[in-house]
């Protein structure tokens, strides 16, 4: 009895000391919470370089732009297919998209074998391949006659400058297939498609597993704003705020970006923490120098580390009684899924599949060689999910520092057989996650229908996106002048000034072109105190012209949004002109503008019953929201203010292209205005080219940020032999009317002293 204990005593101070040993040999693969906040912020500043755009061409995590920016709002409908290239399996699709009340997606889907040899062969093989699976797809579906959209998943490093175009930077995974790198991989797979010709489809959209992943994850989650991959390679997307995307333009709203977090320390930036090991295998890979993160973490590579590390251990006689096989030594003998099965805790299953694992490789390993490989297997799975933790800490801490929040919550779409299938991977990186970011709410939501189901839903919502693009622009265009429609207000403006002007038709004439009897302008001599009144108001007044358009003459620009204000106004069917232009109707056109845009289902979700309020929208307001300057959280916020409640980011973008619209409008209509009387100066003159200033006043002309310049623009294009100079009154009307007190006084005084 006594002999058993110390037996088993012995037994179990050996496997300690093997262990112990092990552990020692292994000490740079365990990384402590310094080592690790170390690297998340050196990741954090390797995600704005390659957010930088004057420093992404030698930035190592790109960035990706993936003109991804609308989640499904659960309207979308129709079939769809989807290609799912670049992961353990490449799958084809048949995506339902129904929006039955219920946001719902059926599916049918078909694995397809990529044989090694196309994914290092010939590109156009490989593409040739490709569509025909697809093309068997279609016919076990009998939808081969149809032209259906198709989103594909490419899960590789892709620069796209839109939805549809997608060039590949580099292979990665176990990837090489010639004359693709540099091409755009839509263009390659519609020439395969097209060189059969026994089926068409549409490619509408390419997104990256990642982009996906937080697709397919945000369909159930709303708040899924994070896309992540630990399968055969590593990546994660998330939404970044275009301000911060330097690489495209505009800055509102929020587009995906695709991180490539794989190709973190390629620049030599992680090399203070790289192993040995991580050499040797990065030396043996078909990409050496690239993807040196992602090779610490990934499916790909998890068991050849290990295969690498048990090598190094028995040829050092610490494992297997030094004893090595020609299996042992074989590259990708030791399966990343060995990994998983050897870390299985319960009931020493590990240990049982250790000893299986390491048999099949041809050793004989006793029970501390088991023990030890299972703690091999640990370091190394352990150091990937740690290492993913960080990187992952320093994306939720941008997405915290965008927000200005004090708590973030979000959610992380995660795939892959490596998240999946090991069984404490997981586990280990949302503790991590927890542990480096306690500022940080983060749910962790695996994608069960994997990521085609996302791409299909990126497809779906382009297709909505693209139909009520067109159906806004449409109503939108209504209120658009051509350059044409411009010379054509000119004119008639023109005409009318004629007529006013006329003994005969002044009568008539809906330009009144009332005398003013002010006939002389300050020379700069006048002296003196003189007193003035100014009686105006806020509103931008054209009092010569604003009646404009009361007989007719614009009625063929005039829409019903100008119909509707004009109807609800004091004075219905008088000063139309002015009721395109000036301040005190630019809002209301606007708002009538959001009520056709509400009742049509394109704006706002339902009706808010604020926007049925005439006058919210107030000039400055307006002004506000067309400011280039404010961010569109404070667009937002005025559409608070305003009492709308509710708004998204894609309603703001909305709310002011249409508030610019209806502005761009009425400056263009007052240029018009303009360019007429600047031209009638100029014929009553003589002069082929008039140079002249143009005094200005009012509260739309000062505080909007656009109506100055579009203005001056329209009277340049439209008078092209007048050179007009705005000049804005400081002083209001009050201070001219002093003047022109002035000026009748020198004149008086001049007559005086001639007589
Ligand atoms: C799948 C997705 O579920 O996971 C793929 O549909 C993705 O798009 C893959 O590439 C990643 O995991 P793995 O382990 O297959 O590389
Ligand atoms: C590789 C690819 C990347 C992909 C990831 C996960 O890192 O470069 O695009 O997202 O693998 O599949």
């Amino acid at each position: 009895m006594i002999a058993a204990h110390l037996l088993s005593y012995l037994f179990t101070q050996r496997n300690q000391d093997q262990i112990q040993k092990v552990d020692k040999y292994l000490y740079h693969l365990r990384l402590s919470d310094e080592t690790l906040m170390d690297i998340s912020s050196k990741f954090r500043l390797e995600m704005n370089k390659g957010l930088r755009c004057d420093n992404n061409s030698i930035a190592a995590v790109k960035m990706l732009p993936t003109y991804v920016r609308s989640i499904p709002d659960g309207t979308e409908n129709g079939d769809f297919l989807a290609l799912d290239l670049g992961g353990s399996n490449f799958r084809v699709l048949l995506v339902k998209v129904l929006s039955n009340g219920k946001q719902k997606v059926e599916m049918e889907n078909q694995i397809y074998d990529i044989p090694e040899h196309l994914k290092r062969g010939c590109g156009s093989e490989l593409f040739d391949h490709i569509a025909d699976c697809l093309s068997q797809f279609l016919d076990k579906m009998g939808i081969k006659q149809k032209k259906l959209p198709l989103g594909l998943t490419f899960s590789f490093p892709c620069q796209q400058s839109k939805l549809d175009e997608s060039i590949l930077v580099a292979w990665t995974k176990g990837f090489k297939a010639s004359g693709v790198e540099g091409k755009d991989v839509v263009s390659l797979l519609r020439k395969a498609i097209k060189k059969r010709g026994d089926f068409d489809v549409d490619i509408v959209a390419v997104v990256n597993d990642t982009v996906g992943t937080m697709m397919t994850c945000g369909y159930e989650d709303h708040q899924c704003e994070i896309g992540l991959i630990v399968g055969t390679g590593t990546n994660a997307c998330y939404m970044e705020e275009m301000r911060n995307l330097k690489m495209v333009e505009g800055d509102e709203g929020r587009m995906c970006v695709n991180m490539e977090w794989g190709a973190f320390g390629d620049d030599g930036t992680l090399e203070f923490m790289r192993t040995d090991f991580d050499r040797e295998l990065d030396a043996g890979s078909l990409n050496p120098g690239h993807q040196l993160f992602e090779k610490m973490i990934s499916g790909l590579y998890m068991g050849e580390l290990v295969r690498l590390i048990l090598v190094k251990l028995a040829r050092d006689k610490l494992l297997f009684q030094g004893q090595i096989t020609p299996d042992l030594l074989t590259t990708a003998q030791f399966h990343t899924s060995y990994v998983s099965a050897i870390e299985k805790d319960k009931d020493k299953e590990g240990l049982a599949s250790a000893q299986t694992v390491l048999r099949g490789l041809g050793l004989e390993p006793s029970s501390e060689d088991c023990l030890a490989t299972q703690k091999v297997c640990q370091i190394v799975s352990t150091r990937a999910a740690h290492l993913c933790a960080a990187t992952m800490a320093a994306v939720l801490q941008q997405i915290k520092d965008n927000r200005g929040e004090e708590k973030l919550r979000t959610t992380i779409g995660v795939d892959g057989s490596v998240y999946k299938s090991h069984p404490h991977f997981a586990k280990r990186l949302s503790k991590m996650v927890r542990q480096l970011t306690p500022g940080c709410s983060v749910c962790f939501l695996r994608s069960e229908d994997g990521s085609g189901k996302g791409a299909a839903m990126v497809t779906a919502v382009a297709y909505r996106l693209a139909k009520q693009h067109a159906e806004r622009q449409r109503i939108l265009d209504e209120l658009r002048l051509s350059d044409e429609q411009l010379l054509d207000v000119k004119r008639r403006m023109g005409e009318e000034m004629v007529q006013g002007l006329a003994k005969e038709t002044h009568k008539v004439a809906s330009v009144k072109m009332l005398p003013t009897y002010v006939r002389a302008t300050p020379d700069g001599t006048e002296s003196g105190d003189f007193l003035a009144l100014d009686l105006g108001g806020t509103n931008f007044r054209v009092l010569l012209w604003g009646a404009f358009g009361d007989h007719g003459e614009l009625d063929d620009f005039r829409t019903k949004f100008d119909h509707a204000v004009d109807n609800t106004s004091t004075h219905p069917g008088i000063q139309r002109y002015e009721k395109m232009i000036s301040g005190m109707y630019l809002g209301e056109i606007v708002r009538n503008v959001l009520l056709e845009f509400t009742a049509k289902g394109l704006l706002f979700r339902g009706v808010p019953e604020r926007l049925n309020t005439p006058g919210i929208f107030e000039t400055k307001f307006l002004s506000q929201i067309e400011s280039d300057r404010l961010a569109l959280r404070q667009v937002r916020s005025i559409l608070k203010h305003l009492g709308l409640e509710e708004t998204t980011c894609d309603d703001s973008i909305l709310v002011k292209e249409v508030c610019s619209v209806v502005s761009r409008r009425a400056a263009q209509l007052c240029g018009a205005g303009l360019a007429a009387v600047m031209d009638k100066i100029r014929q009553n003159r003589h002069l082929e080219r008039l140079r002249i200033t143009v005094g200005v006043d009012g509260t739309l002309y000062k505080l909007h940020p656009h109506f100055s310049s579009i203005m001056q623009e329209t009277v340049g294009k439209l008078a092209p032999q007048c050179e007009v100079t705005l000049l804005h009154s400081e002083d209001g009307s009050g201070k001219g009317a002093a003047l022109i007190t002035a000026v009748l006084c020198r004149i008086r005084d001049a007559n005086q002293l001639r007589h």
